[in-house]
């Protein structure tokens, strides 16, 4: 039911603070501060990470790259799963695959499982629902234990996604020691932090609204990030286009002098995901590159990010400070409430996009 909510993506994501926060029940010790992952992964032993998922997923999947990599000093490789499954991927016995599907039946997803199953590799299914598929075939289930999703365009199962994934890295981190007690109890503190940081971001819900009604107007956006940002950014321009149906492009910041940028015209609105990291500068200069092609920016970014860079841009959404380590998950918010709020605005039906299923059972 949608309670006192308009639509279903509004209610989803109104609940994370919740949804997240139980995710976390199933990995994360709040007491002893430290995650905990199933014996069976085996991140002590294995050299690489393949995780396949497709739409949102994959993005909460490219984030773990991130995360992974630098944590717990395994690599990672990523890919789509309809593009996996057809190019013939090399895989080695010690390699933990790793599904990520909210539904647990997405086709290709499913038939990238059973390649790396058949290839003698270990494998776990991060799902929503416990009893799908995946969850059956793969060595370990992971739930993310979100709840049932019903808008189409997915929101809070990838928040859980990440903050389940975020989990997993600091276990990885452990297993592996690749992590000082210390930093393990800082960051599994910050991964703690984030239904409270999340429920301060909802806050901002009107103002973010009053940016969507001038974006609503226009024909086409970009969205751009650097670092775990990156895939936030590609998030956030999927999410744009399948409700509002405004073409939006998510691109890696520093890419944008590589083609895209030529696309800039006076008014093309740009959204800048930048909260103040190691990376921030970069990525304001790249901020000033299309604003002074008259870019329309609108600037997502924390406190301490917008203290320093405000003047730079023409609409400016400011989350809370959060360690850099959640704060993909903190950014999220942003990026569903202006997808939103857009749709809404253009009259769109939110829950049921035109062409879009919840769950994609064909190739
Ligand atoms: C986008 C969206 C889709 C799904 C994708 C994978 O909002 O919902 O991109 O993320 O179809 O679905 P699952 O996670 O069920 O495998």
């Amino acid at each position: 039911e949608k309670g006192n909510y308009r639509h279903f993506m509004l209610k989803e994501i109104y609940e994370q603070p919740e949804t997240v926060g139980r995710t976390m029940t199933n990995y994360v010790d709040e007491f002893r501060l430290s995650a905990d992952a199933p014996e069976g992964l085996g991140f002590a032993k294995i050299d690489r990470i393949i995780i396949i998922a497709c739409g949102t997923a994959y993005y909460a999947a490219m984030v773990a790259k991130y995360w992974f990599e630098q944590i717990a000093d395994i690599a990672v490789d990523i890919d789509v799963a309809s593009e996996f499954r057809y190019r013939s991927p090399v895989v080695s016995q010690d390699s933990l695959f790793i599904a990520v599907s909210q539904s647990g039946e997405t086709a290709d997803t499913l038939a990238a499982l059973r390649y790396c199953k058949d290839k003698g590799l270990r494998t776990a299914a991060l799902v929503n629902v416990m009893t799908s598929t995946m969850a059956r075939e793969a060595d370990i289930a992971l739930p993310i234990n979100a709840g049932p999703e019903i808008g189409v365009a997915s929101t809070k199962a990838f928040t859980s996604q990440l903050t389940a994934l975020a989990s997993l890295t600091l276990a990885a981190g452990r297993a592996r020691k690749t992590i000082s007690r210390d930093a393990e109890i800082r960051l599994t503190r910050a991964l703690t932090q984030t239904p409270r940081l999340i429920k301060e971001a909802l806050l901002l819900d009107e103002s973010i609204e009053a940016i969507a009604s001038d974006l609503s107007g226009k024909s086409s956006a970009f969205y751009l990030g650097r670092g775990a940002q990156t895939p936030i950014a590609l998030e956030g321009a999927l999410k744009l286009k399948e409700i509002s149906y405004i073409h939006a492009e998510g691109y890696a910041a520093g890419e944008l002098k590589h083609g895209p940028i030529a696309l800039i015209e006076d008014g093309t609105p740009v959204i800048v995901i930048a909260p103040y990291d190691t990376l921030f500068e970069k990525t304001v200069s790249n901020l000033q590159e299309v604003a002074s092609r008259g870019a329309f920016i609108i600037l997502v970014t924390d406190e301490t990010g917008a203290a320093s860079a405000k003047d730079m841009a023409d609409e400016i959404i400011v989350l809370p400070n959060s360690d850099s380590f959640v704060a993909p998950i903190v950014m999220s918010i942003a990026i569903q409430l202006l997808a939103y709020h857009t749709a809404v605005a253009r009259g769109t039906d939110v829950d049921q996009p035109r062409n879009l299923a919840k769950s994609v059972t064909v190739e």
